[in-house]
């Protein structure tokens, strides 16, 4: 299964997907994580940083051939859980042509819905306990920005072909994760 996360910051994708991962054996493919595994370790770490520790979202050309390099591993032949990818209109269609030309498509859209002021109090909690460098007053809001602006599009793309599922994000981690299974199920006809 090809399953894509799409929510604000905040909203509890990695959670989730690390839930799922768990229980359906399929990876994890974090964009965010990717990059921030990058930064700060070299010219190309630099240039890492300089976009995401601001939230501003990094160019097509660095996030794409680290997307597409995981991809072609074996690990991901079974499916993929996309946590942040794809994050632009751009990214969902170049996403569609590449599982096209492996015979594959986008099997379900989760939409984590979580109002504003909770991911603000998620976020600043978090910033508090670890210390995410984006997690700052500034790139907490410019997130959410560019969540509205460049993100909230990709839905509409999704939409389109009947793929968005609704998930209630504002319940316990346990409670988002029993109500993205029961939908999987529904799906598997299980
Ligand atoms: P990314 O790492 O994807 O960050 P994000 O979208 O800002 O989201 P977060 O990771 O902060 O939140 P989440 O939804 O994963 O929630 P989580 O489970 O952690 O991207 C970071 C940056 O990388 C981007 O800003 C951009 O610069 C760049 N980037 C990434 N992908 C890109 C792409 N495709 N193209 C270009 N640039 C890209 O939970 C958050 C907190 O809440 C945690 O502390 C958690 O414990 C807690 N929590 C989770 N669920 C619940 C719950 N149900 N109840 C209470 N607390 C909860
Ligand atoms: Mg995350």
């Amino acid at each position: 299964m090809q399953i894509v996360f799409i929510g604000p910051p905040g909203s509890g994708k990695g959670t989730q997907c690390q839930m799922l991962a768990g229980v359906l054996g399929i990876p994890h493919l974090s964009t965010g994580e990717l990059l921030r595994r990058t930064r700060g370790r070299s010219p190309l770490g630099d240039l890492v940083s300089s976009y995401i520790d601001r939230g501003c979202l990094a160019p097509d050309f660095l996030i794409l051939p680290l997307v597409m390099r995981l991809l072609e591993q074996q690990d991901f032949a079974s499916g993929c859980l996309f946590d942040g990818f794809p994050r632009t209109v751009y990214q969902a269609g170049y996403l569609r042509g590449h599982l096209a030309s492996i015979g594959q498509q986008v099997s379900v859209v989760l939409h984590l819905n979580v109002d504003e002021e909770e991911l603000v109090s998620r976020l600043e909690a978090r910033a508090v306990l670890e210390g995410r460098a984006d997690d700052h007053r500034s790139g907490i809001s410019q997130r959410l920005k560019i969540y509205r602006r460049r993100t909230e599009p990709v839905l509409a793309f999704y939409h389109n072909s009947g793929l968005v599922c609704e998930v209630d994000g504002q319940q316990s981690p346990d409670d988002v994760h029993r109500a993205i299974m029961a939908k999987i199920q529904g799906l598997l006809g299980t």
